[in-house]
This record gives structure tokens, C-alpha cells and sequence, in this order.
């Protein structure tokens, strides 16, 4: 039965859709924006989890996480810079700004110095390290854990005096910390969600970004008395029209000699437009609240947020229509955690189980490598996004996304290039191979109904 149907279901979508697409031609001599990578942490001791996992599942993670070859790829990885007094490299106030504090280095960093380690060794060359907050005696608060301000930014005097200058050395001693580990940190964040006020570590600015841009410039050349070669991050707001208000604030107070790259979250609102920046921008952190939902290998069911094909539609619009630079999911490896799916790998029983959304992940940070450019294509899929990139490697990556409930059929032609191969993700393929007709100028690929197609041209 089965064998005798397929042909005739595939013949009759190739059909319909040949009546309704245009063809999609990829010009690789438009370069559009330069593709940083694809990441994700462990903050929050996930990665002292992780470290402590079984070793055989600790490596299924890791290959699924890190392997180019077996797994997503990913190619940036967030840690975070703690500040609670347990962590923190500088749990005791050195009594005011200008006396030398006494830091204290674990060799640990609950677990992110191992983790570094292990993502180091499969090639991953962008560490991100991002502080939650000032230590809290830094604070107008007084406390890390409570809503407060860096003490010495505009309108936030201390009776303990002005921290920014102390802030900046402590920062980049955590970044010293890991160089003594022979690990580079290559991006450095002094804020995170700084528009919410949780009661966990948080340090707060203004929606005009006045205390950050208080604080910049003093950062910047704090990095390079050091020597460091690090790029500074600014805001990892709650959302993007969040991030867009202090990217705006930062621009026009000439912060972006200072600064390397533009960061959000996508909580309170998705990549859906460009940011008025020329830096690179990326999101930092994105996942599932709980009220949305658990951890579910769930490709597409009722394209609800904890399915994959939700996030394979989220990344192409981020890349296509917001020209994002990276993307990061919030964690990458958590055990027995399911009443969460902000996390894309997690366990059952002595197995590991990836979510339908890391799948989703998989289709562009595999194929997709630091330092492709995205290049424009003519033509369209209907219900399909299209978007195309030309690798360091000279290879050409087109993702279509389907999030229609019909098959598409779409023809490709890549100038100068021949020979294209395929995987696709759906209910029943998990970046599997899939087939390619013809050659040369009539190249054509199927791409089914709630589905990810990316094909490879050599
Ligand atoms: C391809 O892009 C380049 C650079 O943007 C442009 O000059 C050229 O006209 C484009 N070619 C076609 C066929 O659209
Ligand atoms: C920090 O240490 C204290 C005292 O050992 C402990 O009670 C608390 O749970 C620790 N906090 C965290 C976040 O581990
Ligand atoms: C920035 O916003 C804060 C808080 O609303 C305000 O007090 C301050 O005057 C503003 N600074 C500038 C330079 O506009
Ligand atoms: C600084 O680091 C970046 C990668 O993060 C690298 O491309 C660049 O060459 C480095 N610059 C120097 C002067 O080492
Ligand atoms: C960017 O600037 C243009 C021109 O000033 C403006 O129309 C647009 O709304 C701005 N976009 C954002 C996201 O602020």
C-alpha cells in the first residue's frame, strides 16, 4: 500500500505547487549581513549539571550541541558572570572604590570553566560572558539580587562613592580568570534584562541607556589598558522593541566606537525588523515561559511556542526580516527539567531527548558556519520563507521554511554551481537527507507541509 501511494502523492504536490512558485535564484554577489553564529548556556550551574552527568550521556549532549557533523553545530556559547556571594569572584566589598579588592577565582565558575572547556575542544571560538549585575555592595540597592542602579551613573549617587571604575576591573579580571585557563572570553556583557526587575541578580538602566553609556567608555578602556581583546555588548533587554529604544539611545550618544555588538532577548517581543545600528546584533537569549508549555520533541502539532517548526519560523524571520548576526536559544543541556522547554536537549532515562525546537536550531547553525554572509535570492515559495547564505567555504546554504499546510515544490538555480544535497525536518524526519532532481539550471526540491528543507550546493 504504502509504496504504491507515495509516488502518486508526490507527483500530485509537484503539480500544484509547479502552477503557483516562481523560481528561487540565489545571487552570491549580494552580500547581506555576515552570520556570527548560533549558541546557547548553561548559566544558572546548568553547567555544573552538565559536568556532573554520566559521561556517556555528557557526551551525546555535547556531540549533539557542539558536532558539526552529528549534531547543531553551535558555535557560540553565553556564560554568565555571577554575582551572588556563593560565586561571585568578589563576595566582600573592598570598603570603598579606590582600596584594591581581594578577588578569589574557584577554578570553577560553577561549572562554566569545564563547560568552556568541552566547547573549546569542538571548535566553538565565541565565548560570551555577561554579568547579571554589579556585585550588590556596587548598587544603589545595595544587594545583587535586589532592583538597583551602578552606583556613579548619572543621578545614582552612594554615600560608598563611585563603583564604575571598580565594576569595569572586576569584569575584566573574571575575563583574566579564564585567560589564566588558557580559555579567550571573546565578548563581555555588563547587563542582562536591565528593563526587568526579578528577584534574582539584576542591575537596572533607564530607557534612555544613560547609566550604560555612563559606563561604556570607561569598560572599553579599561579593556585595552588590559590588552584584552574583547568585544562589549550592550543591552540584553527583554525584547526587541525594548533593545531597539536603548539601541537608538546608544547610537546617538556615539557609543558604537565602543561597542561590538547589539544584544536582545526575545521575551517580550521577536525579531521582526532591523535595528538603526551598524553593528552586529544578536539575540542572546529566547525560550518557552512555562506557562507556554514543557519540553516536547514536538515538531508541529498545533504550532504552539514549544514546537520546533514555531522556531524554525522565528530564526527565518529573525535573519530575513531583522538581519540578526546570531542567534542563541536560552539553555542548551538540562536533566529531568521538562516542566520547562527552555532547554533543547534534555534526558529520558539514560537517553538523551533533543526537542523539536533544537531541531529547528539544527536545520541553520549545521549548515550555516561563522562567517557566512547571507546573500539575496529573486523568486518565491508560496507560504515558504526563503533565505540563502554563501559560506567561508565557498558552499552555498538555502533554508526554506514551511509553515503552510500544503507541499511545495521549489525550483533552485545557484549561478556557477551544479550539484545540491538536501535534509529535511518534519513530523517524520529529523534533518534527515532528502532527495534533489536534476542539475545544473533545473534543480528542484520538495519541501512538505510544516516542514524545513536546507540544501547544500558544493
Ligand atoms: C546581484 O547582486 C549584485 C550586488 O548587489 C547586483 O549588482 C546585481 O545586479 C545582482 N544580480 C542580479 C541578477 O540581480
Ligand atoms: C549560597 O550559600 C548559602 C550558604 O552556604 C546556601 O544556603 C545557599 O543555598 C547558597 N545559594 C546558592 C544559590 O547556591
Ligand atoms: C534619562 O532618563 C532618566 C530617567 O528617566 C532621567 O532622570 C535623565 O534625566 C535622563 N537623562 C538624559 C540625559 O536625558
Ligand atoms: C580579536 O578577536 C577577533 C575574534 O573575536 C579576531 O577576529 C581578531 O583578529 C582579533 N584581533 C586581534 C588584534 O587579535
Ligand atoms: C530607523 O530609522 C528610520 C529612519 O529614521 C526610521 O524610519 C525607523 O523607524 C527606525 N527603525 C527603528 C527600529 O527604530
Amino acid at each position: 500500500m504504502k509504496s504504491a501511494f507515495s509516488p502518486i502523492l508526490g507527483l500530485l504536490a509537484l503539480d500544484v505547487a509547479a502552477i503557483t512558485a516562481s523560481p528561487v535564484t540565489v545571487n552570491i554577489s549580494s552580500k547581506l549581513q555576515e552570520v556570527d553564529g548560533f549558541g546557547f548556556s548553561q548559566a544558572f550551574v546548568r553547567a555544573a549539571e552538565f559536568q556532573a552527568a554520566d559521561s556517556v550521556l555528557q557526551k551525546k549532549a555535547l556531540d549533539l550541541l557542539f558536532s558539526k557533523d552529528q549534531g547543531a553545530g553551535f558555535s557560540i556559547i553565553r556564560n554568565w558572570i555571577p554575582s551572588s556571594s556563593n560565586f561571585t569572584i568578589l563576595p566582600e566589598s573592598p570598603g570603598s572604590p579606590s582600596t584594591t579588592p581581594t578577588y578569589r577565582w574557584d577554578r570553577w565558575d560553577e561549572g562554566q570553566l569545564w563547560f568552556t572547556k568541552q566547547a573549546a575542544s569542538y571548535g566553538v571560538e565565541k565565548v560570551y560572558a555577561d554579568a547579571w549585575s554589579a556585585p550588590g555592595f556596587m548598587k544603589t540597592s545595595g544587594r545583587e539580587a535586589l532592583p538597583g542602579y551602578l552606583c556613579g551613573t548619572p543621578g545614582h549617587d552612594c554615600e560608598s562613592g563611585d563603583w564604575r571604575q571598580a565594576y569595569a576591573n572586576y569584569l575584566v579580571q573574571y575575563v583574566k580568570f579564564y585567560q589564566q585557563e588558557g580559555l579567550d572570553v571573546t565578548h563581555l556583557g555588563f547587563l542582562n534584562e536591565p528593563d526587568f526587575k526579578p528577584d534574582y541578580s539584576q542591575m537596572q538602566i533607564s530607557p534612555n541607556a544613560s547609566e550604560a553609556i555612563s559606563f561604556i567608555p570607561i569598560l572599553r578602556q579599561t579593556i585595552d589598558d588590559a590588552r584584552l581583546n574583547l568585544s562589549i555588548t550592550c543591552c540584553d533587554a527583554t525584547g526587541w522593541k525594548k533593545q531597539s529604544g536603548f539601541t537608538d539611545a546608544l547610537v546617538a550618544a556615539d557609543m558604537q566606537k565602543d561597542l561590538g555588538i547589539i544584544t536582545s532577548h526575545t521575551y517580550s517581543s521577536d525579531a521582526t525588523y532591523p535595528l538603526n545600528t551598524s553593528l552586529h546584533v544578536w539575540v542572546t537569549e529566547a525560550g518557552v515561559p512555562r506557562s507556554a508549555g514543557g519540553f516536547v520533541p514536538t515538531w508541529y502539532n498545533t504550532g504552539a511556542l514549544n514546537e520546533g517548526l514555531t522556531w524554525a519560523s522565528k530564526i527565518a524571520t529573525a535573519f530575513v526580516d531583522a538581519n540578526l548576526n546570531a542567534y542563541l536559544y536560552w539553555e542548551g543541556f538540562e536533566i529531568n527539567a521538562q516542566e520547562s522547554a527552555s532547554h533543547l536537549i534534555d534526558t529520558l532515562g539514560d537517553e538523551v531527548l533533543p526537542s523539536g525546537v533544537f531541531y529547528a536550531f539544527s536545520m541553520w547553525s549545521r549548515f550555516i558556519r561563522p562567517g557566512a554572509h547571507r546573500v539575496a535570492t529573486t523568486g518565491s515559495v508560496p507560504n515558504v520563507v526563503t533565505a540563502a547564505f554563501e559560506n567561508t567555504d565557498r558552499s552555498v546554504i538555502i533554508v526554506f521554511t514551511n509553515s503552510g499546510s500544503s507541499s511545495q515544490s521549489a525550483q533552485l538555480l545557484v549561478p556557477g554551481r551544479s550539484s545540491a544535497h538536501a535534509w529535511l525536518t518534519d513530523n517524520s524526519h529529523k534533518v534527515a537527507r532528502t532527495s534533489v532532481k536534476g542539475s545544473g539550471s533545473s534543480i528542484e526540491v520538495i519541501i512538505p507541509a510544516h516542514s524545513v528543507v536546507t540544501v547544500k550546493f558544493d
